[in-house]
């Protein structure tokens, strides 16, 4: 039996949301594999969550949206590699299997031995991948031993995971990739409130958030209220950021979520996506 930890399991929770895409009048994407890692505790807890803050699966759609795009965006601008950083059951790799990138999974053992299983038994091949607490391993030289070339232009999907680190984790990490990988843009969602000391504007916001803690059955511990942090404290530019809900007009959902109640709007500017890529050596931070 697989032991996995209360993080890992949250993959099993964006999986079962991700399996009702079909069901929408709308689909944003298309993830034929997600079914096969939802299961009935997953799905219950996709529902409390949408119980406690009913626009919270439609973000998880909206986000897979938008990385979506970043890979296919990432891939036409010249990038070859791919990596889906605590990918999960995150698929891009199968779905992506033919554009000109070669895609690369890290994630917790437990977490990719599962996923292993599942698709063997799919008759479906898993990526090369680095079975880690990437927080603790030598992720650019775990990856360069599956073949990763850590000079090629490079993405990263680190989709739904900076909540959950301990927030000075991120900084060291962040600056460990960036001085062994010379070309790297790297796209993650947050939450852009101080959680590290739970700063939020309004009682309604906290409640909310931690709803969506418990419904997950894991702690958010890491935002980021201001993005410069990367520019100050690690080699990156900030070239994009946005919160998901702004992006409801160009997925052509921009109705629904102007009917959403003001206060559920205001708490949505808090869930966001932001890419930054690496500056070359020389460049100094632009703010
Ligand atoms: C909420 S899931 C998201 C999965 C996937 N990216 C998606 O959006 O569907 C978070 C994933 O990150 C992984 N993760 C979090 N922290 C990690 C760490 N320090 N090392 C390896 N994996 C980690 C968990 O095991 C889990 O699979």
């Amino acid at each position: 039996m697989i032991d996995i930890n209360e993080i890992g399991a949250t993959a099993f929770v964006i999986a079962s949301i991700r399996a009702l895409e079909p069901e929408k009048p709308q689909p944003l994407f298309n993830d034929p594999y997600a079914p096969w890692f939802s299961n009935d505790r997953a799905r219950t807890a996709a529902r409390q969550l949408e119980a406690v803050f009913p626009p919270s699966t439609t973000m998880v759609r909206f986000r897979t949206r938008y990385f979506n795009r970043f890979v296919e965006r990432g891939i036409e601008d010249g990038a070859r590699q791919v990596v889906l950083l605590g990918g999960g059951f995150d698929m891009r790799a199968h779905h992506y299997r033919d554009a000109d990138a070669a895609f690369f999974e890290v994630d917790q053992k437990a977490v990719l031995e599962f996923k292993r299983q599942v698709l063997e038994g799919g008759g479906v091949e898993q990526p090369p991948s680095l079975f880690a607490n990437y927080l603790e391993a030598d992720v650019p030289g775990g990856l360069a031993e599956l073949g990763f070339d850590p000079s090629a232009p490079t993405l990263i999907v680190w989709e739904g995971n900076t909540m959950y680190l301990p927030p000075e984790s991120i900084m060291p990490f962040l600056n460990r990739l960036a001085s062994a990988m010379s070309s790297l843009r790297i796209a993650f969602d947050y939450f852009s409130v101080d959680l590290q000391s739970r700063d939020f504007d309004t009682d309604e916001d906290r409640k909310r958030l931690e709803g969506v803690e418990r419904a997950m059955n894991a702690s958010f511990p890491t935002g980021f209220p201001d993005l410069t942090v990367f520019e100050r404290e690690a080699p990156f530019a900030v070239t994009e950021s946005g919160s998901f809900a702004e992006l409801a007009e160009e997925y052509g959902l921009g109705e629904m979520v102007a009917e959403y109640p003001e206060d559920w709007r205001e708490t949505l500017k808090l869930y966001r996506y932001c890419v930054l890529q690496r500056r070359a050596s020389a460049e100094t931070p632009s703010r």
